[in-house]
This record gives structure tokens, sequence and C-alpha cells, in this order.
């Protein structure tokens, strides 16, 4: 039996391809590294949603369609009571999305993609105990993320974000886009597809890493300690966070994309970049203990290693980074439920029954 379903084929895309032996990544036609960087995040949404709205605008059009969903969400803000504020992100910008009157068409495509960066903003502003920052529908979103977070939002921060946003936005079946996939295939709308994904984002096997890779580096704290650090966390079994992929047997092209997005940041308190040279070091170690851990598997650096250095050197706190994550990802969820719905089946598998029989 395939536990995990390794290597099964479950749905036909035309959205994205996950080359887990040559590294790459294709996103309708185009490889990841053709985009991220060049493409914006509102390109990368009319690419994946071509064909699958009856009324989907043009860029420019897209992008105001965003703004004016950005200020649709907002209003929803007002629904945050302190318990909802007191939850983690994930939690409570989950709670706020199914909030959202459910449906398939293009209007509610754009309240949701809106809202995850609506809803977390607003909710760390409340945290904080400041008054959220209204969206502003004419900047693009990566520009209004960093905006309503309180957070710098020059040309250069804005351009990174938009990279990682790009750079996240599809990735074939991978867990939360096959639960939205699940979803969509019982005929339920956008917003019930967006609540299960933004559940299995949340794991940190999944979606959940970044923040987690973080607090390896700090425990760390420099250089010469990895080795013996690494060494113990593998010894008590636990895994290295930032390392491994179910399909990637070669480095994950999405860390090189971030990498590239890094270099152009002037990192906010880390001015001799010694978080960065910490976090090559402690790679470096990682990779040749999983090596010698784990001789008959490949593991490689995934994408949450460099997302963690990325989100932090825009000044994202660790405890957001799996709902920024989801700012980005929500755009391929939509698509592939869109997809599912209208060239899927109910998706329906079976279970092999191993418990006691009636007598
Ligand atoms: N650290 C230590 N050991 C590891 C790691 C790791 N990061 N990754 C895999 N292994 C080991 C497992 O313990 C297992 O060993 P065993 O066979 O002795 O039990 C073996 O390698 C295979 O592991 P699986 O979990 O079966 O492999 P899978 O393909 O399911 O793993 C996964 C993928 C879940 C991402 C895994 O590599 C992992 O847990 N990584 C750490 C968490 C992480 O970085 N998650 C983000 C992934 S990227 C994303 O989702 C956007």
């Amino acid at each position: 039996m395939n536990m995990g379903l390794e290597g099964v084929i479950a749905a036909e895309t035309v959205l994205s391809d996950v080359d887990g032996q040559r590294g790459q990544l294709t996103v309708r036609g185009h490889l990841l590294e053709e985009l991220a960087g060049r493409a914006s995040y509102e390109d990368t949404l009319s690419l994946l949603f071509a064909g699958f709205f009856e009324d989907l605008p043009d860029r420019a059009e897209l992008q105001r369609a965003l703004g004016a969903a950005r200020l649709d969400m907002f209003a929803h803000l007002r629904h945050a009571d302190r318990a909802l504020i007191a939850l983690d992100p994930m939690d409570g910008v989950r709670a706020l999305v199914a909030r959202i009157a459910d449906g398939s068409r293009l209007g509610t495509a754009m309240h949701l993609i809106a809202a995850p960066a609506v809803f977390l903003a607003g909710l760390c502003r409340l945290r904080q105990r400041q008054d959220p920052v209204v969206p502003d529908p004419d900047l693009d979103h990566a520009t209004d993320v960093l905006r309503m977070m309180a957070l710098p939002a020059s040309a250069l921060q804005a351009r990174a974000l938009d990279a990682y946003l790009v750079t996240v936005a599809d990735h074939g079946l991978n867990a939360s886009t096959f639960a939205a996939r699940v979803v969509a295939s019982t005929g339920s709308g956008l917003v019930s597809s967006v609540l299960a994904a933004l559940g299995a984002l949340k794991g940190p096997l999944h979606g959940g890493a970044p923040g987690p890779v973080l607090d390896m580096l700090d425990e760390i704290g420099q250089p010469s300690r990895a080795s013996d650090w690494v060494d113990a966390a593998l010894q008590r079994g636990d895994r290295l966070m930032g390392f491994g992929h179910r399909i990637y047997r070669v480095r994950d092209p999405r860390a090189d994309a971030l990498q590239a997005a890094l270099k152009s940041l002037p990192v906010a308190g880390d001015p001799g970049h010694q978080r960065l040279e910490l976090a090559k070091a402690v790679e470096a170690v990682a990779l040749e203990a999983l090596r010698r851990a784990k001789p008959d598997r490949v593991i490689q650096t995934n994408v949450e290693f460099a997302t963690a250095l990325l989100l932090d050197g825009l000044g994202f706190e660790r405890d957001t980074f799996t709902c920024v994550f989801a700012i980005g990802r929500v755009g391929g969820w939509i698509a592939h439920a869109r997809e599912q719905t209208l060239t899927g089946r109910l998706i329906r598998p079976q279970s092999r029954y191993i418990g006691p029989r009636a007598a």
C-alpha cells in the first residue's frame, strides 16, 4: 500500500508541474525563474486564472478588482473580537475567512485572494492595540500588504515580497492544494476549498516550517555550534525544519528564487548579515549531517529555509510566516479548485480495513 500517496497521480492539471529530478517548477508553461522577480503577483494570478473564470478581466482591471476586494474584506475586521485577536494568526485568519459568503464566481475569488492579506495585517495591528491600516486599492498587492502590516514598503522591499508571492503561488498537488481540490470535487464553493487548504497549510510538515527555521537559527546562535546542535537534534529523532521534500530530489528551485530576492534586500536588524552567514553555515552542516543520517534518502534544502530569512528580512514576525505563505498560495488554491470543478470528478479513494471483523 502507498502510505502518503507518494507517486500517485490524483489529478490532471494545466497549472503547474514539479519536476523533482531536475529541480524545476513550471507554471503554465513558464519556468519559475522566468516569473519570480519579473512577473508581479497580479500577472501570476492572470496566468493561473486564464480559462477558469468567464468574466476574467485584463491585467490592469484585475489589479483594480483586487484593490476593491481588499477594501471589501477590510469591513470584515469589525468581527474580530478579543478572543479572535488572541488566536494564533493563522487560526484568526481562518476564522474570518469562514465568514465570507461562499460561491464560485470571480468576485468570491477576488475576496479570497484579498482576505489573508487584509485579515493578517488587521489582526496584527489589533493585537498591538493599533487601528488596522485601511487598504489602498490603487496599490499593487505586495506593496499594500507591507503598508497594511506597517512594515517598510520601499520599491525594493515590495519587489522582494512580490517575488516571494509569485514563487509560492502554485506548486502542483501539494497537501493544501489537494485538500482544496477534494472539497471542490464535492461541488462545494471556493470559500470551503480555501478553508480546507488553510487548515492543511498550517501544519509544520507543510507551511508551518519557516518560523521553526528561525527558532533553530536562534538556538544555534553561532556557526561553531551548528554541528553539535544538528547532530543532537537528529539523534533525538527531530526533523530539521527547512530540509527535505516529498518530490524534489535536488535543491528546491524556489529556494534559489528566494535567495535572489533576499540578496537585493537591505536586511533590517542584520546589518553585518550575521544571520545570513549563520544560515549559510547551518545549511551546509545540516545537509552533510542529513546525508550521513539518511544515506538512502536525498534530503535537500526546501523553500521554507529561504522563506524564513526573506520574511524575517522584510520585518514579518515569525508567527505570521505561514499566513504570508497563504497570501501567495491562495491564488493556486483557487485556480486548482476551479479546474477541479470544471474538469474533474468527485475525489473518493478507498481505505483498506485493518480493524476487527464482526464475529
Ligand atoms: N530532518 C530529518 N529527517 C528527515 C527530514 C528532515 N528535514 N526530512 C525527511 N527526513 C527523514 C524522515 O525522518 C524519514 O526517515 P525514516 O525513513 O528513517 O523514518 C525519511 O527522511 C523520509 O521522510 P518522510 O517524511 O517519509 O518523507 P516525505 O517525503 O514525506 O518528507 C517532508 C517530506 C514532510 C517535507 C519532510 O522532509 C520534513 O518533515 N521536513 C521538515 C519540515 C519542512 O521543512 N517542511 C516544509 C516542506 S516544504 C513545503 O511544504 C512548502
